[in-house]
């Protein structure tokens, strides 16, 4: 492909990506293909000679295309978002364009700088304490498991990442609603699913303190070592909000590495009203949460605080002839900050985003899908036939149908998850669930980029219309 067809081609797709925006609403949300379907359309063997634009578009048109869920549609509210916005999109061409490894201050100082300068940005944003120092990581799982690699290397000396484990008999603690990617970061880190400990939950789902005290203080009877703390702002199930500040207190009473996982909720603390959530962070050791979810930002963009980035730093470094520099004493090189080598430019996306936004306009728009989450709580309230399962504090529901006169749990759990898949299978809206104290329990994530408060409002109602319409029987 040469330049000016290039230019040809990236125009003709530009309208198509303003057309899919502006018609994404009407299109099924989830998609309907069935497994293997897409797979039976592809090619099995790589062409041999290249082939023109027009038809490897067309093939994306008729076979990648129906194979697509629609999370950039306001009618998502499944899981949690991963949301676009139109500047996320401008800087993620241009970045894709530029295609820079951003690995070292000089593989593009600008995106090294912009990062610090974007992290600097957020953590302001956010009110965290000036102490803490961010850097971009591709997942909150990744953030979490540098968190507890760091953990592990300073509790130990930096000897484990020479030796391997020897004796240690590390354990780790976080809710039983922490995000499933602690165990995963367990397990990577060596620590092993055995020594996570699973915390009970108070009444709102959100961690017990003296549970945790005293899960601490039997493994320290048994000759274990408690290591770190995982404290969620924002579970994945209910958006329950563990209590930082008691949760903190324990962490100092042990020595305990304290990290935050408020990969969804992280982006409430823009609101003034919401850094309640932070009461304790003078604890933390590490914070982490996803632009990448509920701000506007393109999938992957996960900021990740820590208060001593030079222990994160001593875990990571490995400084081989051919990566050196001569600046290396002067400049912060992002390839120390993290498991990747490889970087992508991901400040640019936020840089975008921020500034066309404006910190007010962020703010307006997560403050409206708070108060529109409210407004579906308060009806549900008021609905006999409808039953909210957990406390609203952000923007996503979580809710069951529940009839009068049928009280067995099992047909509950039948009535609501046929309720789902009516509700997905009709393409109208998406949404996922959840099991709270054991029950089937529906969740209404509110906070899509392009959502109005009328699709919010429809969603419900088109809820309400099918589980008093056919759900039941
Ligand atoms: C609370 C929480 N933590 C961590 C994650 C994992 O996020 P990521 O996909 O960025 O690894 C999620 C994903 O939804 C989450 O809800």
């Amino acid at each position: 492909m040469d330049v000016e067809s290039f230019r040809r081609y990236a125009h003709e797709l530009v309208d198509w990506m303003a057309d899919y925006a502006a018609n994404v609403e009407n299109l099924p949300v989830m998609s309907g293909v069935a497994p293997g379907e897409t797979l039976s359309r592809l090619d099995s063997a790589p062409p041999e000679q290249g082939e023109p634009f027009e038809r490897i578009m067309a093939d994306f048109e008729s076979v990648i295309m129906p194979g697509m869920t629609h999370w950039q549609s306001p009618n998502y509210f499944a899981y949690f978002n991963a949301n676009n916005s139109f500047p996320s999109i401008l800087a993620e061409m241009l970045t894709a364009t530029l295609g820079a490894q951003c690995m070292s201050w000089v593989t593009s100082p600008a995106a090294t700088e912009l990062e610090e300068r974007v992290m600097e940005w957020l953590r302001e944003m956010i009110g965290l304490p000036r102490e803490f120092t961010g850097v971009i990581q591709d997942s909150a799982s990744t953030a979490t498991l540098c968190a507890l690699l760091t953990a592990r290397e300073k509790a130990s000396g930096w000897a484990i990442n020479r030796h391997g484990f020897c004796k240690e008999q590390f354990t780790v603690y976080c809710s039983r609603e922490a995000h499933s990617s602690i165990e995963k970061d367990v397990r990577i880190a060596g620590i092993g699913s055995h020594r996570l400990r699973r915390i009970a939950l108070n009444e709102d789902f959100a961690m017990d303190p003296a549970a945790l005290e005293a899960a601490v203080n039997a493994d320290i009877d048994e000759g274990y070592k408690p290591l770190a703390v995982v404290a969620a702002l924002g579970t994945t199930g209910s958006t329950a909000i563990d209590p930082l500040d008691a949760i903190a207190a324990v962490c100092r009473r042990h020595g305990l590495w304290l990290h935050v996982d408020a990969a969804y909720a992280g982006t409430a603390l823009i609101l003034p009203s919401m850094r309640w959530m932070l009461k304790g962070i003078e604890a933390v050791d590490s914070f982490v949460f996803n632009p990448h979810k509920w701000m506007f930002t393109n999938f992957d963009c996960s900021a990740y605080f820590v208060r001593d980035p030079n222990a994160l730093v001593n875990t990571f470094t490995l400084l081989p002839e051919y990566l050196k520099t001569s600046v290396d004493g002067s400049v912060t090189n992002y390839r120390d900050w993290g498991i990747q080598l490889g970087r992508r430019f991901r400040a640019l996306k936020l840089w975008f985003v921020i500034r066309e936004y404006g910190v007010q306009g962020l703010r307006e728009a997560v403050a409206n899908h708070i108060r529109w989450a409210g407004e579906v709580a308060d009806d549900i309230r008021r609905e006999a036939d409808f039953e909210l399962m957990a406390p609203t504090p952000l923007a996503t529901v979580c809710f069951r149908y529940h009839p009068q006169g049928v009280d067995d749990a099992e047909k509950l759990d039948q009535i609501n998850q046929r309720l789902m898949d009516a509700l997905n299978t009709s393409g109208k809206l998406f949404l996922t669930h959840t099991k709270l104290n054991g029950k089937m329990t529906l969740r209404l994530v509110v906070g899509q980029t392009r959502q109005e408060r009328r699709h919010v409002v429809a969603a419900w109602e088109i809820i309400k219309r099918t589980a008093r319409g056919s759900a039941h029987s």
